[in-house]
């Protein structure tokens, strides 16, 4: 699949997720493969207006083209924020239209603009008028059930230059549970000539596999499924390239975790590090044996060394899968 310029094998990638994909995630995410990775969510406020910096802006390693998130409701601030991203190595920018969050909501910013499509298309337009990369938009199938007007907001994103969409194929007050409407990710691939990506619930390769199978979407992203399984993206990958692609690395679970949070000492610092790690060990640790102990002493652990002796004793030579 192409984005603009960019030319994806298999298109699988890794779902921006706030507090989750930050570089230490994304760096090990590759490692397994991956088509392209998704940062959080920026804020083109806090970027523009507060000149603040944000540590996932971070490309140091990457070796995948990273495609920077921004939300927010202005458009020249969008445009200004999506300037500024480009000149710091972003492949491409996407524009978070599908936040459920109240305080982003409430300003009119994620999945608000699935409810006021002409600013929506405003800030398409602005956003396309300063980017010399591929632009994104990723969205809801609706703002809820009664209103489902993905395949009318992908139009719009189209015509005012977007390269992409990402469809989370479920409403905003769906949240993030429950099932996935394969029906509007359809709708949504035939309405547009550029790219659908569909997203939702991949928790196997099969599912990737039948997304792709019953709507035609031109690839797929992966978000939970990708907790604790870093690897896992790179799996999907192999299935759907009928098992030519290289497998990737095979692993001990200690391997993985020891370098995902050397990354996280090496970002963050200590404190930090050790405490943006911990919900990634619980999420490795999940359906290992005797895995509630080890996250109960984990949780209170600040030490990175005592973290580490910790993860020795509680992996030990385990092999992901
Ligand atoms: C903790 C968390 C944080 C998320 N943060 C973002 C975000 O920053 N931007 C965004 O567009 N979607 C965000 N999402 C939504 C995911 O990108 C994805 O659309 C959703 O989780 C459905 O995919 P999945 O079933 O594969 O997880 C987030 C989801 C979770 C669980």
């Amino acid at each position: 699949m192409k984005i603009g310029n960019l030319e994806f094998r298999e298109g699988v990638f890794l779902a921006p997720m706030a507090g989750i994909t930050d570089p230490p995630f994304r760096k090990v995410v590759q490692r397994f493969g991956v088509s392209g990775l998704w940062t959080e969510m920026i804020s083109a406020h806090g970027l523009v207006q507060g000149g603040r910096r944000f540590a996932t802006t971070d490309l140091g390693g990457h070796v995948v083209p990273t495609i920077f998130q921004i939300y927010g409701h202005d458009p020249e601030i969008m445009a200004e924020a999506a300037d500024m991203l480009q000149d710091v190595g972003a492949a491409a920018v996407d524009i978070n239209m599908g936040c459920p969050v109240k305080k982003v909501v409430r300003k009119g910013s994620g999945a608000a603009l699935m409810k006021d499509m002409p600013l929506a298309g405003r800030i398409v337009a602005a956003v396309r008028k300063r980017l010399r990369i591929p632009l994104s938009v990723k969205i809801r199938s609706g703002w809820d059930e009664r209103n489902r007007n993905a395949p009318q907001l992908a139009q719009i994103a189209e015509e005012q230059g977007a390269d992409l969409v990402v469809l989370h194929s479920r409403s905003r007050s769906a949240v993030h549970s429950g099932p996935v409407d394969m029906g509007i990710l359809a709708e949504v691939k035939r309405k547009v000539c550029i790219p659908v990506i569909g997203n939702g619930g991949i928790r196997n390769a099969d599912d990737a596999v039948r997304m792709v199978e019953e709507t035609g979407c031109d690839g797929v992203m992966i978000g939970r499924g990708a907790l604790g399984r870093p690897w896992f993206p790179g799996l999907v990958i192999h299935s759907m390239s009928g098992g030519s692609a290289a497998r990737g690395q095979t692993a001990t679970i200690l391997e993985v975790v020891k370098e995902h949070f050397r990354y996280q000492l090496e970002l963050r610092g200590v404190l930090t590090g050790v405490r943006r790690m911990r919900k990634h060990l619980v999420w490795y640790s999940r359906g290992l044996a005797a895995s509630a102990d080890f996250r109960k002493r984990m949780v209170r652990m600040d030490d990175p060394e005592e973290v580490l002796t910790a993860a020795e004793r509680f992996f030990g030579d385990a092999v992901i899968s």
